[in-house]
């Protein structure tokens, strides 16, 4: 799969394109998919490893410290540190673990070419990545399950906290390694040209993303540990106060931290995204998001704040329903903060270098010139013939359009269509056919059509079908390669229609 070959004179190494079979599901689409299970796992991640565990390290840090002065204030706020812990356990090693494995899953069967692009830049990294997660459950099975013990003696105690420090920093490594392939995606900066791990690595996204997301998590584990406290300690304990003011503090502390990277990161948008792109609109367009963003980190902050400053100053009467208030308005942040992520990308999986229906932008001529169909290793047929438009039709709608189009779920391309003509109007053929060409003007965030005239004319035809007469595509690209064929394996000769 990894080949150095030559299209019109640039030589490269990746993996080629078409070489995997196609995972579509029509109803809720393979966006819906990965947006789901990634949204969860980042939410628990954020908000329960990586901003939460350092503050429950820290209160058992601040029990010990002040066990002299209190014993059984002391001893409480241990209590406390262990339960907070006990919740963050349960949900990262299980939610948090599967979701995290799922995504992988997931985005490499509704993006396999992008996924393996990715592994050849930072194959170390993957492998990186995995002995840190593996740490991670390590250190907390350790700090969790070993917490009485470590009562035993004063040195014990002291061990024990170490390991929920170490626990915190693998956590924040995590995601450490893969901000920065989220950072690649959106602009691979001077990699295009010196295609190094490093130059990979230190996007220019890379710091103000880590630094958004650093400061975001904290909060978050602030605004968590905030909604659980009244749970575990009740209005009238001794202990409360102090618990209460030592998370109020974390989140004090953090959301204008958090405030002031929303700000950097937005600013290092712009410059780095819509300078790949020509159109004015775009810019516009991205105006747009940038706006909502910045709304939400404002608002998202400032709820955080003050909630937290009311829990400071009154630590005994925060009401349990004003307590939820913070959380909820970090998650849409980063909810918000991940659409939009995800939107100023487009209509890239990798920035500049790789479309979002996962093929190369440097593939496009050769395929607009031979057709998409012949190099595609799984598709059904090889080419358009006046036999088979309708299901190289929808081949072609697979390979081209269905990474973000289903026929007749969400997003549904008959549905786009049928609303661009008029009331009243019948879609046609030629008017489809006609969009085609063009759809990249018409949204910046479409690439344009990767394939040649014939596979227009099938798209459009399978359209058309499909909308006289709905259809539901299989979930799986049901054909294999032809015998003697190899998976990128491309002859240079221009297409034909092929059996
Ligand atoms: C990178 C993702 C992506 C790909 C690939 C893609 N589209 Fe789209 N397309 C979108 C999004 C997002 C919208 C806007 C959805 C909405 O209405 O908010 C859209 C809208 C449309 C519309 C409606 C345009 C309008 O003005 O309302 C048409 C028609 C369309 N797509 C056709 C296609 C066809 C045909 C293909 C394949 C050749 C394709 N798209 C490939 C993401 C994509």
């Amino acid at each position: 799969m990894n080949t150095v070959r030559t299209v019109q004179g640039t030589s490269y190494l990746g993996v080629e394109s078409m070489d995997f079979p196609i995972f579509h599901l029509d109803l809720i689409g393979n966006r819906m998919l990965v947006a789901v299970i990634a949204t969860l796992h980042v939410w628990i991640n954020h908000a329960l490893a990586v901003g939460f565990l350092p503050l429950v390290a820290l209160l058992e840090f601040y029990a010990f410290r002040t066990r002299a002065a209190d014993p059984a204030r002391a001893e409480a706020l241990d209590r406390l540190a262990r339960r907070l812990l006990g919740v963050g356990f349960v949900i990262t090693t299980s939610v948090g673990a599967l979701t995290g494995v799922g995504i992988w899953f997931a985005a490499s069967l509704a993006n396999p070419a992008a996924l393996g692009s990715l592994i050849c830049v930072f194959y170390g990294a993957w492998f990186t990545e995995w002995i840190v997660f593996v740490l991670e459950v390590v250190f907390i099975m350790a700090w969790y399950l070993l917490w009485e013990k470590s009562a035993a003696s004063e040195q014990a105690k002291r061990r024990h906290i170490q390991a929920g420090g170490l626990l915190a920093l693998v956590s924040w490594l995590t995601m450490a390694i893969i901000v920065a392939i989220l950072g690649f995606q959106m602009d691979p900066g001077s990699w295009i040209q010196r295609r190094s791990f490093l130059s990979g690595f230190a996007n220019p996204l890379y710091i103000p993303q880590l630094y958004f997301r650093t400061a975001l998590a904290m909060a978050m584990g602030g605004a968590f540990a905030l909604l659980l406290t009244p749970f575990f300690l009740r209005r009238d304990d001794p202990a409360r106060p102090a618990a209460m003011r030592c998370v109020a503090l974390w989140m004090l502390i953090w959301s204008p931290v958090a405030l002031v990277g929303g700000v950097l990161y937005r600013s290092a948008i712009p410059e780095a995204l819509t300078a790949a792109f020509p159109v004015a609109v775009s810019t516009l367009a991205f105006q747009q998001w940038y706006g909502t963003l910045l709304t939400v980190v404002f608002g998202a902050a400032a709820v955080a704040f003050l909630v937290a400053a009311w829990a400071f100053l009154q630590p005994r009467w925060l009401p349990r329903a004003a307590a939820v208030l913070p959380i909820v308005a970090l998650f849409l942040l980063l909810g918000t903060f991940e659409r939009v992520r995800e939107f100023v990308r487009k209509p890239f999986v990798i920035g500049g270098y790789m479309y979002a229906n996962g093929l190369r932008v440097e593939d496009y001529p050769l395929y607009q010139r031979d057709g998409l169909l012949r190099h595609a290793a799984y598709a059904a047929v090889r080419g358009v013939t006046p036999a088979n438009r309708v299901l190289a039709g929808e081949e072609v709608f697979r390979l081209a359009c269905s990474r973000c189009h289903t026929v007749g779920g969400l997003n549904s391309v008959v549905n786009k269509f049928r609303n661009l003509v008029s009331p009243g109007r019948p879609l046609d053929e030629a008017f489809i056919r006609n969009y085609i060409p063009e759809m990249h003007k018409a949204w910046y965030f479409m690439p344009p059509f990767p394939g040649n005239a014939a596979e227009q004319d099938a798209l459009a035809a399978f359209i058309l079908q499909a909308h006289r007469a709905p259809v539901r595509p299989r979930a799986d690209q049901a054909a294999g390669l032809p015998p003697g064929a190899s998976a990128g394996a491309h002859s240079p000769a221009p297409g034909g229609a092929q059996p």
